[in-house]
């Protein structure tokens, strides 16, 4: 009975080699494997076999239908391999040729730069908030110290909403500034107040380089006990070097908004020239990235907060200024162009 098991084991194999399609290979497996083979009955067959050849058949068969399965499988792998280049082959598909790679989208430069200057502020303890860029005026101007008749409205040219109120006035725009955040966070909370406010702004203004229709900011408010211009001064630069590098200097000056006293712009010494003066600090080595200042009372007390008790400091930045900046970006109007070999890039 082994030399039986020998024989149908070098049959099979020898045949096995010339099988060369899945339909002659099934046939094979039925014929050395299948229920009624040769191999099968062996095995099947150990129940009636005198004890002392049970243990030796038993092995002998069981290796030879391993190894049989064994063959199976392999050919069978082969046989599909071979069938797979020829169906590539017949359709032209060359798998060894590098993929195609599945083109990525990325934020945009505006975008980044905004959760960047966030970012910073909400490491350094601000909440971050947004708000409408349909406002009234009472929020854009009126509260922020700006009346009707006042002649800083011209620092802000605005578009108006086409809606008119009962009384004849049109009180709708869109926000030129985030400052009205200002208004909106402290009528709705009590100090202390640390907010940043990231957003879209709207000027009716002819474009240029340097001006656009559309354009973000990012708006910071702190109102508590005790907040000093100290408190502004070093919040501010501590930003600036988190944002622009530990090497900064920063210069603050006077300046005039109606919603704060005393009012600052801040610059930073230029990063291109570190100061000699060059094109891009138009040769005077300092940069204005903001405005800023205290608080105003009367701001504070349209609100209900005593001036008294409370004072704080606000700011403004444009984002799209910052990112001018820091990429030496000549025009502003590429930012919304959405033309892909410069949005590429960041
Ligand atoms: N809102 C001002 C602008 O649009 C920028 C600004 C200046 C914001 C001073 C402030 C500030 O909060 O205190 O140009």
């Amino acid at each position: 009975m082994l030399k039986q098991l020998d024989e149908i084991k070098s049959k099979a194999i020898d045949e096995l080699s010339g099988i060369s399609d899945i339909k002659a290979l099934e046939d094979w497996r039925v014929r050395y494997l299948g229920k009624k083979s040769t191999l099968t009955q062996v095995l099947r067959g150990l129940a009636t076999l005198p004890a002392e050849q049970r243990k030796g058949v038993g092995v002998s068969a069981n290796e030879v239908k391993v190894l049989l399965e064994a063959a199976l499988a392999r050919k069978r792998k082969e046989l599909k391999e071979e069938e797979l280049a020829r169906v590539l082959e017949r359709r032209g598909i060359d798998v060894t040729l590098p993929g195609r790679p599945i083109p990525l989208g990325r934020l945009h430069i505006t975008t980044q730069i905004l959760q960047e200057i966030c970012a910073t502020f909400a490491a350094m303890g601000f909440q971050v908030v947004e708000g409408p860029e349909v406002e009234w005026d009472y929020y854009n101007f009126e509260a922020l110290n700006i009346p009707r008749d006042h002649p800083a409205r011209d620092m802000w040219s605005t578009f108006w909403i086409d809606y008119q109120n009962e009384r004849g006035e049109r009180p709708m725009l869109l926000r030129t500034h985030t400052s009205p955040m200002q208004i909106r966070v402290m009528e709705k909370t009590r100090p202390p107040v640390r907010v940043v406010v990231p957003g879209k702004c709207y000027r009716y203004e002819a474009t240029d380089a340097t001006h656009e229709t559309m354009l973000h900011q990012v708006e910071g408010l702190a109102v508590d006990e005790n907040i000093t211009l100290a408190d502004l001064k070093g919040t501010l630069y501590e930003f600036a070097r988190r944002l622009f590098g530990a090497e900064r200097r920063v210069r603050f000056r006077c300046d005039y908004f109606p919603f704060v006293e005393p009012g600052v712009e801040m610059a930073i010494d230029c990063f291109v020239c570190g100061g000699a003066g060059c094109r891009l600090c138009g040769n005077t080595g300092w940069i204005e990235i903001m405005g800023a200042g205290m608080v105003h009372p009367d701001v504070l007390r349209r609100v209900d907060y005593d001036p008294d008790v409370y004072t704080g400091f606000a700011f403004g930045m444009g984002v799209e200024r910052i990112a001018m900046l820091r990429h030496g970006i000549e025009d502003i109007r590429f930012f919304y162009s959405n033309d892909l070999r410069f949005l590429r890039q960041f």
